[in-house]
């Protein structure tokens, strides 16, 4: 891994070290022509070699490997190509595929595949390669060349040659080393990095660390005073040299700011400190010249190579030696002990034989011409997009280039690293067919030297679409949410750019704005009894707004619509006798007002004191202030002060979970006991057996009004009209909503039973008047509405069609409780809801990062469902003019949305368990 590695690559999955050993086809192997062939091939062996090693690894890294190259581009395992514009690790300079380089290789392998370079032996390729890379060279004359592997050994080789070199010169002390900051620190991090002999001086970046004002010539002078001033603190006795790269690299491609070496190189000269030029990116025509040194009239002491030495078909690197230096490490070797330092495969006869060839192809086709003539349409036409508002900086030189994204064009205004911008920039360019760098935010290029301009336009033209790409995707990021405060949604929701937008419905479905059909299994938010599109409705609805779209219900005035609608009420509400109907616009509202008559009933009745209420753990009653307060979910009470001091909690009548019954706290002064026939919100619990009946014999005993919040259940959702007829509640009060309209204008009421009507009434002319109401309080137009939707569901028998339905969807999705994921499947009639847990032991949740509810209702959306999901709890409860088709399909999208999350969860599962 060389210098160019992003840090985050390093830690490469040990089952993924198989990957390099697969065998590639020869150049002028048959499986060479055909790509797709040894792609199979390779997939075949890496399946075999996943198997054996650490499969998890197969899941959690998704390298692209590379298995065939052939000139710009690179093709993967699956047979994607890639137009490889980092060329490899910015070496493959001749691209894939040259085929002299194999046959360079091939011919060395036949005649003497290695031998060493000790002790006064060698080979002859490493001889011809020193000869040549000396006539190569020519920014400054070289003495020798010293063979490595790579350009760390490379780099590594010149220190200690520095050091002999200054211990054979009698200053011992001559050993500092100084580099340039590139901000790299995760070299350092980790490893107890830098070592103490290194000093790091200004990073070249004119763009980031220039002052405003100051021209790039006085940068270069502030930058060149500040290496001087580092000498002379450090002392020039003790500063041994000083390394560059002419243009940095993998420090995100910096070229230096106009006459820097000029300058840089006066004080190095003035202290005697040699000057080390690092070519390892730039060696080779990269830059447009043979060398960088060409390129910025360096003249170095020492000169590092490696990649495009030999293109990369084979490891080495090389480290110039100026003939000062040479000279003085062997005039000196007799005396002080030789220079003890080489590798194994220095001079490897291969690698110098393929580097031979390299050579001798960057000189016979002049590849530094070829890029000094390719580089301009590269450089500018790249350059063009830098006026894109995601972009900071676009900077290099020949074929050497990196973007840099930032906010407002500032140094200084990253974009916040979890939008990821290079790494969205850099799976745009892959999904296009090229492979660019990526690392924080910046990318960078550098293609193969051998490019045609054709392929140069194509890179162009996949930067600019990726580009575009990038910067829809932040200008998303940067779009800070709806402007709507949403009710019950996490900020991360909110902020979502893609919130689930629903435009149009139609019977039991809706579709969001991109056209794509869901079936509504929750009825829009249990409300939708009648579906979409009931086309008496819109006209009941049409025609109260083209008579009277309002009038108010305040000081015995009112409307039509509001009093036939009470009328109606009260006829079809038979579980017991009821006296008057109190209009809202909410079921909150309407339990809201509860609490309000029921107090006001007490202080008429003299008791003032009789004001509790006693409300039921996991019930949901609303939103206002005292309906949250009765609602007996800690979310609707935490961060809100709440529940109000009056409110008593009872148990939760959820038998699965609770097994005990639940007891009421009866004391006098307890005016009422709120209930959901069947809780909703609260995770779907029918009553366990004999409860409402037992729990009735305990309010009749101490005096206490029953309120039945039917909002959810009333009109057919169970079976009956009202969940009262179901359970035999006798109640004081009945709470409704939802489907009161079918939800096609807000709307909710109050039925109240004659005896707490006749209290408010007679006491009113003492007390004052009830002096409670809304604006909308009996709206014309959704009391006409409603009067349309009661019609309908008592002409077409609702709550019988849902009798009708009903088993098949029960039985349907409960044929899945014995799935290991399920906890509990409960339900009655229309309503249902699904419990996630682990060993269907309702002590035994999965852990909440898991997700599993929000997995299944991810499935479930996937395949056209919508379903609520709370925590670990899936509920629905559908429009009640469903189709026994449409029920069917619900139960079969319930079943495969399932098995896709029982999946996911042994996934899950195993990871935990390795
Ligand atoms: C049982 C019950 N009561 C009251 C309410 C509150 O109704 P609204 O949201 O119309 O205020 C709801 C809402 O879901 C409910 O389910």
């Amino acid at each position: 891994m060389g210098p160019g590695a992003s840090p985050a690559q390093f830690p490469v999955p040990r089952a993924l070290m198989w990957v390099p050993s697969f065998k590639l086809p020869t150049a002028t192997s048959p499986a060479r022509r055909s790509a797709a062939a040894a792609v199979k091939m390779s997939r075949r062996r890496r399946s075999v070699r996943l198997r054996k090693a650490d499969r998890s690894a197969e899941y959690q890294f998704h390298l692209p490997l590379s298995v065939i190259s052939q000139g710009s581009y690179v093709y993967d395992s699956k047979g994607n190509k890639y137009l490889d514009a980092l060329a490899g690790l910015w070496c493959t300079a001749l691209g894939g595929s040259e085929p002299r380089l194999v046959k360079a290789a091939t011919d060395q392998l036949n005649k003497l595949p290695f031998y060493h370079s000790f002790w006064n032996s060698t080979a002859k390729p490493p001889l011809d390669l020193a000869e040549e890379l000396i006539s190569m060279f020519t920014a400054k004359e070289m003495g020798k060349v010293l063979f490595t592997n790579s350009g760390s050994e490379a780099n590594d080789s010149q220190v200690k040659l520095v050091w002999y070199y200054n211990n054979a010169l009698g200053r011992p002390n001559k050993k500092k080393i100084i580099a340039q900051s590139q901000a790299l620190p995760a070299m350092h991090l980790k490893f107890d990095l830098p070592a103490p002999f290194v000093l790091h001086t200004d990073c070249t970046h004119y763009w980031r660390f220039g002052l405003p004002g100051e021209a790039e010539e006085e940068f270069a002078t502030r930058l060149a005073d500040n290496l001087e001033n580092l000498i002379l603190k450090e002392g020039p006795e003790t500063v041994a040299a000083f390394i560059a790269e002419p243009v940095i690299g993998a420090g995100g491609v910096i070229p230096p700011p106009k006459t820097y070496f000029e300058k840089i190189q006066a004080v190095l000269q003035k202290y005697d400190v040699l000057f080390i030029a690092d070519e390892v990116i730039t060696g080779f025509g990269r830059l447009g010249t043979m060398f960088g040194s060409d390129l910025y009239n360096i003249k170095p002491d020492l000169v590092s190579l490696a990649k495009a030495l030999s293109s990369a078909y084979v490891p080495i690197g090389a480290t110039l030696v100026s003939p000062e230096i040479s000279d003085v490490v062997h005039s000196q070797s007799n005396k002080i002990g030789f220079f003890a330092h080489g590798f194994t495969y220095s001079g490897h006869p291969v690698s110098c034989a393929v580097a031979l060839e390299a050579l001798k192809i960057y000189r016979e086709r002049n590849i530094p011409a070829h890029v000094k003539q390719i580089s301009p349409r590269f450089q500018e036409g790249i350059k063009a997009f830098a006026g894109s508002s995601i972009i900071g900086e676009t900077r290099g030189v020949g074929l050497l280039l990196a973007t840099e994204f930032a906010n407002n064009k500032s140094p200084n205004d990253p974009f916040p690293v979890e939008w990821g911008v290079a790494q969205i920039f850099g799976a745009e360019c892959k999904k296009r067919g090229m492979l660019v760098k990526v690392v924080g935010d910046e990318i960078a290029m550098s293609p193969p030297l051998i490019m045609s301009q054709r392929e140069v336009d194509g890179l162009v033209s996949i930067y600019g679409e990726a580009l575009k790409a990038t910067e829809e995707r932040v200008a998303e990021l940067r779009f800070k949410g709806h402007g709507m405060l949403a009710p019950f949604t996490a900020g991360w929701q909110s902020t979502d750019v893609h919130p689930l937008v629903i435009e149009r419905s139609e019977g039991s479905y809706v579709y969001d704005i991109d056209g794509k059909k869901y079936l509504d299994s929750l009825a829009g938010l249990w409300c939708t009894a009648l579906g979409g599109s009931e086309p008496r409705l819109v006209k009941a609805a049409t025609e109260q707004l083209h008579k009277l779209p309002f009038y108010h219900s305040f000081w015995n005035r009112t409307t039509k619509p509001s009093l036939d609608l009470a009328k109606e009420l009260l006829s079809m509400f038979t579980a017991r006798e009821m006296g008057k109907v109190f209009f809202t616009n909410s079921g909150s509202e309407a339990n809201d007002s509860q609490v309000k008559l029921v107090w006001y009933y007490n202080n008429a009745l003299g008791r003032p004191d009789k004001k509790k209420f006693i409300a039921r753990s996991k019930s949901y009653h609303g939103s206002t202030l005292i309906s949250a307060s009765l609602s007996g979910l800690p979310a609707l009470h935490q961060k809100f002060d709440l529940p109000a001091p009056f409110v008593l909690h009872t148990d939760c009548p959820h038998y699965w979970r609770f097994h005990l019954p639940g007891t009421l706290n009866c004391k006098f002064t307890i005016a009422a006991f709120i209930a959901e026939p069947v809780m909703g919100a609260g995770g779907v619990i029918p009553p366990p057996k004999t409860y409402f009946e037992k729990v009735q014999v305990i309010v009749k005993k101490y005096d206490i009004l029953f309120i039945a919040d039917e909002v959810i259940t009333a009109f057919g959702r169970l079976g009956t009209m009202f969940g009262s007829d179901m359970y035999n509640i006798k109640p004081d009060l009945v709470s409704m909503a939802k489907a009161l309209s079918s939800a096609y204008v807000p709307i909710g009421a109050i039925m109240v039973s004659p005896e707490i009507s006749d209290v408010i009434h007679s006491q009113s002319n003492k007390l004052g008047s009830f002096a409670h109401g809304f604006t909308y309080s009996g709206h014309p137009v959704a009391c006409a509405v409603a009067i349309e939707a009661l019609k309908i569901y008592q002409e077409r028998n609702i709550p019988d069609h849902v009798k009708q339905i009903s088993p098949r969807f029960q039985e349907g999705v409960k044929a899945f409780a014995g799935s290991p994921i399920v906890g509990e499947i409960r339900g009655v009639g229309l309503i249902l809801g699904t419990e996630f847990a682990d060993n269907k032991s309702p002590n035994d949740p999965f852990p909440a990062e898991w997700g599993v509810g929000a997995i299944f209702g991810a499935e479930c959306q996937k395949r056209g469902m919508l379903v609520r999901v709370a925590g670990d709890n899936i509920m629905m409860s559908p429009p009640l003019i469903m189709t026994p088709d449409e029920v069917e399909e619900l139960v079969s999208i319930y079943g495969d949305a399932l098995k896709a999350t029982e999946e996911r969860v042994a996934e899950l599962k195993s990871k935990k368990n390795n």
